[in-house]
């Protein structure tokens, strides 16, 4: 669907409300509510992580200081993994309509991601999201799903059998480890990478030169405008 609202308070008042609109030289990228629930994800996922790499291992037992000592680590970390849980699938539902997997994306897997963090590529992958962004945000809810499934069995130990207890260590650990890796890069190229990018999740808007620039076939459709392929 595009909409186009010319450089107005109104336009950019109109924008804030709904995505994928021009404002101005600005062109809205997420509404307010995708901003909510995109940052209720991040900081879940934070607290979740600073309480729980204490109970991991001594290595980082000075992280609990940071939340009031490895007691309430202990009590809070199940609290903060549920709940990031729980706002991690209302993302899912929340973009799952932008996020439709491509034929090529499971290249991003391999060569194209490489190609990408070092600008080789000359046609960006060009819709809202690259294959990149949807694999992560699909890797980010089943990730969830893991952790959850293997977490309860670690919060209530006494009704599962000693190796489903094992394995879900184990499945615990190494997603977590895997998540750690995706959120590190995730961020990277959310702030320092890519210019720009940032504030799309803090005012929800992003430049013209911005969308024409990452997503050029997006960026067509909201402004009506042909881009060079
Ligand atoms: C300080 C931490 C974080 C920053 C600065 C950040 C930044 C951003 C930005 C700027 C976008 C919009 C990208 C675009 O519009 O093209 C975005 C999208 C997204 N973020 Fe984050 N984020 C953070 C933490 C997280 C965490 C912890 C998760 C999940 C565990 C997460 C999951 C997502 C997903 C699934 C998307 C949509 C797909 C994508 O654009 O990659 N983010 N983030």
């Amino acid at each position: 669907m595009s909409s186009i609202a010319h450089g107005t308070e109104i336009g950019i008042a109109t924008g804030r409300a709904h995505e994928n609109v021009v404002a101005g030289n600005d062109v809205v990228r997420h509404q307010r509510a995708s901003r909510l629930i995109h940052w209720s994800v991040a900081v879940s996922f934070f607290i979740a992580l600073l309480s729980g790499m204490p109970i991991w291992t001594p290595l980082f037992g000075w992280m609990a200081y940071l939340l009031g000592g490895l007691e309430v680590c202990r009590w809070l970390h199940p609290y903060a993994g549920s709940v990031f849980f729980v706002m991690s699938i209302v993302q899912f539902f929340h973009w799952r309509s932008d996020m439709h997997l491509q034929p090529g994306d499971r290249d991003w897997i391999g060569s194209k991601a490489f190609t990408y963090m070092h600008h080789a590529d000359s046609k960006p992958d060009a819709g809202k999201y690259n294959g990149g962004q949807r694999l992560f945000f699909y890797a980010v809810t089943l990730g969830a799903i893991g952790l959850l499934l293997s977490g309860i069995v670690m919060w209530f130990p006494l009704e599962f059998p000693v190796m489903l207890r094992e394995l879900s260590i184990w499945l615990h650990d190494i997603t977590f480890i895997c998540f750690l890796i995706a959120v590190i890069t995730h961020i990277y190229l959310g702030t320092a990478a890519e210019p720009g990018t940032f504030r799309s999740m803090t005012r929800g808007t992003v430049t013209r030169a911005w969308a024409r620039f990452h997503h050029p076939d997006w960026y067509r459709k909201v402004t009506d405008e042909e881009t060079k392929r």
